[in-house]
């Protein structure tokens, strides 16, 4: 019989867009039609984004994207700030990023799999990508461990994962470097994940929970939404990049409407992009139109851009050509995390 060894061999490798200049090949999409001038359209979008200088960039992610090898390009934009902040699912900051933050990794699979032997070895399966479950576990028992080293109280997503930083700062190495949460942590980009016990972090929680009855560590959703809109408040003009739809795209769309109620006129989100493999036709949020989204009165309609495509495919060509420009050059961080410690932000 097949070992886990036999399964776990090569990994994924995550793509460095700064090793691919894909200017000349974006720009010629534009000449062309369907998905290719609707993805030219969008990278020409992100880039005046970042020459906006008023603009505050918030970048949405679902999906498993990390673990499929996008997790690089996602690590450059915050190095770069090429991004103020992110909205996320738990799968992609601690199942998949902060999870290889500690030492693991991420192999490649097949669709075709005998799927009852995978589960018989201990190995999870995410399409044609294989995880070992006895390392998730270990991921899930160090987010519970940050929670008891914690003062019990309700936190948002935001301080919690500010604090798994921090615990990559202190217990990381090298294994770390190229974490999103450790990158984020360093350029003070705040990170929000709406769901956060949807994740490994839960399994965390409910022995966090369980071992602290009376007093314990809570995540506070609403929090979340608050301080998500503290930033646009504070930003003012704001762009949108999002990558698949889910909660993170509907959280971050609706801080609009939050910035409305609690002051008169705040603007819409001013670009827009999103690139997903939904379409429009089941109403439901991951395929929705950003057209649509501005009846509601969350985007403006000038810059905004659909792709339909598999992110894998269109992340890093829309990410890779705006690298590529430049313009991020001329971009000062916006350091939103220094909105919560009391700090001034650098506009
Ligand atoms: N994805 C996982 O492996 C995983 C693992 C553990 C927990 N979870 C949890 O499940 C919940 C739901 O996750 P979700 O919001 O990512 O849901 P999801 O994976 O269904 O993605 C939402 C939508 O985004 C779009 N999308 C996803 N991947 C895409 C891709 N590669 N290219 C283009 N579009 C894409 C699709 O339209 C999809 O319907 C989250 O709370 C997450 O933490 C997910």
């Amino acid at each position: 019989m097949k070992s886990k060894k036999d399964f776990l061999k090569e990994e994924i490798k995550h793509i460095d867009i700064k090793q691919h200049n894909v200017v000349q090949l974006v720009d010629a999409m534009e000449h062309m039609a369907f998905s290719a001038r609707n993805l030219n359209r969008a990278a020409r979008i992100y880039d005046m984004m970042l020459k906006d200088k008023e603009c505050g960039i918030i970048l949405t992610l679902a999906g498993s994207i990390f673990s499929a090898g996008l997790k690089r390009v996602v690590y450059d934009l915050v190095m770069n700030n090429m991004v103020d902040a992110i909205v996320s699912t738990g799968a992609i900051m601690v199942d998949q990023d902060f999870f290889e933050a500690l030492g693991f990794k991420h192999y490649i699979g097949s669709p075709f799999s005998d799927d009852n032997l995978l589960r018989e070895l201990h190995i999870d399966r995410i399409y044609d990508t294989y995880i070992d479950e006895d390392e998730l576990r270990i991921c899930d028992e160090t987010c519970g461990k940050i929670a008891d080293s914690l003062e019990p109280r309700p936190y948002s997503s935001r301080e919690f994962i500010w604090e798994m930083g921090k615990y990559l700062e202190d217990h990381g190495g090298p294994k770390a470097e190229d974490s999103v949460v450790f990158a984020a942590f360093k350029k003070n980009v705040p990170i929000f994940v709406p769901a956060f016990s949807d994740c490994s972090a839960g399994f965390g929680f409910v022995m966090h929970q369980t071992q602290n009855p009376a007093k314990h560590l809570s995540i506070d959703s609403a929090k979340d939404f608050l301080e998500l809109t503290q930033i646009k408040l504070k930003s003012n003009e704001t762009g949108i990049f999002m990558i698949g739809g889910g909660v993170p795209k509907n959280f971050t769309q609706d801080i609009v409407v939050a910035a409305d109620i609690l002051k008169e006129d705040a603007p819409m989100h001013k670009y827009a992009v999103q690139i997903t493999v939904a379409d429009e036709r089941d109403g439901a949020l991951s395929g929705s139109t950003l057209k649509e989204a501005s009846s509601w009165g969350k985007v403006e309609t000038t810059f905004e851009q659909m792709v339909y495509g598999e992110a894998t495919v269109v992340f890093p060509l829309v990410a890779g050509y705006a690298y590529h420009k430049g313009s991020w050059k001329e971009r000062k961080p916006k350091e939103f995390q220094k909105i919560f410690s009391g700090e001034n932000i650098i506009a």
